[in-house]
């Protein structure tokens, strides 16, 4: 079993977890260097940890953790993010450490209320709440939505560590842990931001506002590498990507039109679609068979647009499976307002069309008036009003934003 305890600074001491066999995370994203579970003690008067670990490595953790404590001193647990790679043992750890205090954001609050089940003791701390722990002090600084509502980070001010959860991390996994011993794993780093936060760029930017006047020693991350060696090289470079991503985002409206076809026909009615768009200037469009795309490619492109035309045949009384991904891709959040509209061609009863919809509204995406379903293959008269359809479209998506 790995016993090791890594140090940060005298004060903090690295508890985490190595993940070497993971190869899909949140059954969607590739991580084929693995991942690690990072976790810290805070070794002060009032002796903390922050961050737990998932639940089926909380054996490893405990271990670890009783090695530079007895469990029932921990005076609190900072959660800065409620995702269970990092929040699933908290409920095991509550019941060794009976004395300690939850400390995180609102959000989080109500999330761990539903995750755990159990009373438990918790501070909300909001932007600035400071928590003493006696010779050291952690501040909290708000910084939502990277990747969920729930996000804080937790700054040690006298060791001048920032404790960032999945921000700055990587899913990359080597026992070395820091970074300037674990080699280049760029390629890890780049596809955990392109994936995980990237499309949360303009909140990122916030963040990390924040953060550049900060004295900062150390950057402890979720998951990969801790940042001991020039952490603000990583901040640079990722405000610089977020910068990037923001500058190249066309500033024209941008329409989606994703679709899966059977024979034919749902895809001469998304060709049909797009011909409508395209008469309303300023207007991008973006139209894509979805069929075999990978879920990177899928969820870049509903990140980017503003607006979904989503196009799907009827088989079996439901809707292609591409469909469900598509709409396992959005977040809330994101895409929460965004225009959209169902098409798609049946030949019996069309029940593909409903399922467009209850996911549009589920998504709280902003469902328009209309869609556009044709019984087996359009006639000229259909044609014609399919165009009329995405020409309305487009200027309602326009007005709409
Ligand atoms: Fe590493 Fe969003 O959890």
């Amino acid at each position: 079993m790995d016993t090791n305890v890594l140090r940060i600074s005298n004060t903090v001491q690295w508890i985490g977890v190595l993940d070497k066999a993971i190869r899909t995370f949140d059954i969607i994203m590739e991580t084929q260097y693995g991942t690690t579970y990072n976790s810290y003690f805070i070794n002060a008067d009032k002796k903390a940890v922050v961050e737990v670990v998932k639940e089926q490595f909380f054996q490893v953790f405990e271990a670890k953790l009783r090695q530079v404590c007895n469990p029932k001193e921990l005076a609190y647990i900072f959660i800065n993010h409620t995702e269970p790679d990092h929040s699933g043992g908290l409920k095991k750890l509550l019941e060794i450490a009976p004395f300690a205090t939850v400390v995180a954001s609102n959000s989080a609050i109500m999330n761990l209320k539903e995750q755990l089940n159990i009373p438990f003791p918790y501070i909300i701390a909001q932007d600035g709440y400071i928590t003493d722990l006696g010779n050291k002090k952690i501040a909290t600084i708000s910084a939502p939505n990277l990747h969920w509502p729930d996000s804080i980070y937790s700054y040690l001010q006298e060791d001048k560590i920032l404790f960032s959860c999945d921000s700055f991390g990587a899913h990359f996994c080597h026992e070395s842990m820091y970074n300037d011993q674990v080699g280049n794993y760029d390629a890890a780093f780049l596809y955990y931001f392109d994936v995980i936060l990237k499309p949360f760029s303009k909140f990122f930017l916030k963040a990390i506002d924040k953060i550049s006047s900060l004295p900062i020693d150390a950057i402890c991350t979720g998951h990969g590498p801790l940042l001991t060696s020039n952490p603000m090289e990583i901040v640079k470079k990722t405000k610089k990507m977020c910068e990037e991503y923001l500058n190249n985002y066309p500033k024209k409206n941008r329409i989606l039109i994703a679709y899966v076809s059977a024979y034919g026909f749902t895809k001469k009615i998304a060709e049909k679609l797009k011909e409508g768009v395209e008469k309303i200037p300023n207007v991008t469009v973006d139209i894509c068979d979805i069929e075999k795309m990978d879920f990177e490619t899928l969820g870049e492109k509903i990140a980017l647009a503003d607006a979904y035309l989503l196009g799907t045949p009827t088989i079996n009384q439901n809707m292609l499976p591409q469909l469900y991904y598509a709409f396992a891709l959005m977040t809330p959040l994101r895409e929460k307002g965004k225009l959209a509209a169902a098409f798609g061609a049946y030949g019996w009863s069309g029940e593909a069309k409903q399922c467009l919809i209850t996911n549009i509204d589920n998504l709280k995406l902003n469902r328009y008036c209309d869609s556009m379903f044709i019984k087996f293959a359009p006639s000229q008269a259909e044609v014609d009003n399919i165009i009329k359809f995405g020409e309305n479209f487009a200027k309602a998506a326009i007005i709409s934003k």
